[in-house]
């Protein structure tokens, strides 16, 4: 359960603090299938945006390190209560499939993503690298502003999960939300190459 955690957190945490979106981007998937990249998904009014994200190696490897940096920019508080909906899809023979939520991973909708950060970072103990390093928060409020983590260093656990499930293409879309408003989405395409 500690690597799940482990990811879940990452997921989270990317999404939450480098808060998502770069103006209304409903353009069909991109012809890159393969490989990463990333787009806003949300709509041009949304407060909450990402600048610029770089994820390294790609595919990814798992278990194996993962070198990323990213800048979002927020133009309100992210206070609780705060949700992010994602949807996971996975590609299989050439068709996107949905991957259900499972134990609190895949297509899952996070209603309280505030409580979710403190259960898995008690308050009180610092933020986990690089953010602790980079005096970057963890825990709800995140003020307005502009967010940057430097290119850092992540190391990904092996996940215990089927050889069929880990390795492919898949995209992950999430939607930042608040009392039913939205405030920022990302989309992002990304493959995984599981070495186990
Ligand atoms: C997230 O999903 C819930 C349903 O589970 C829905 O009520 C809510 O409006 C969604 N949030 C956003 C921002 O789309």
């Amino acid at each position: 359960m500690t690597n799940a955690l482990a990811v879940i957190t990452l997921c989270v945490l990317m999404q939450v603090i480098c808060a998502l979106n770069f103006g209304k981007t409903y353009k069909p998937y991109s012809a890159k299938v393969f490989g990463f990249s990333w787009e806003n998904c949300g709509m041009p009014d949304d407060p909450s945006v990402l600048k610029t994200l770089t994820l390294s190696p790609d595919p990814i490897t798992i278990p194996g390190d993962l070198t990323a940096s990213a800048s979002g920019a927020t133009t309100v508080e992210l206070a609780a209560p705060l949700s992010v909906n994602v949807t996971l899809e996975k590609e299989v023979a050439g068709f996107w499939i949905k991957v259900p939520c499972v134990d609190e991973i895949g297509s899952c909708d996070y209603t309280d993503v505030c409580a979710l950060l403190n259960q898995l970072i008690p308050p009180g103990q610092d933020c986990p690298e690089p953010l602790h390093t980079y005096g970057m928060p963890c825990h709800c409020p995140f003020k307005a502003g502009v967010y940057t983590l430097p290119t850092s260093d992540f190391f990904l656990p092996d996940i215990d999960l089927p050889y069929w499930l880990t390795n492919g293409h898949y995209k992950v879309q999430g939607v930042l939300g608040a009392m039913g408003k939205e405030l920022g989405c990302l989309r992002i395409t990304f493959a995984v190459h599981s070495n186990t």
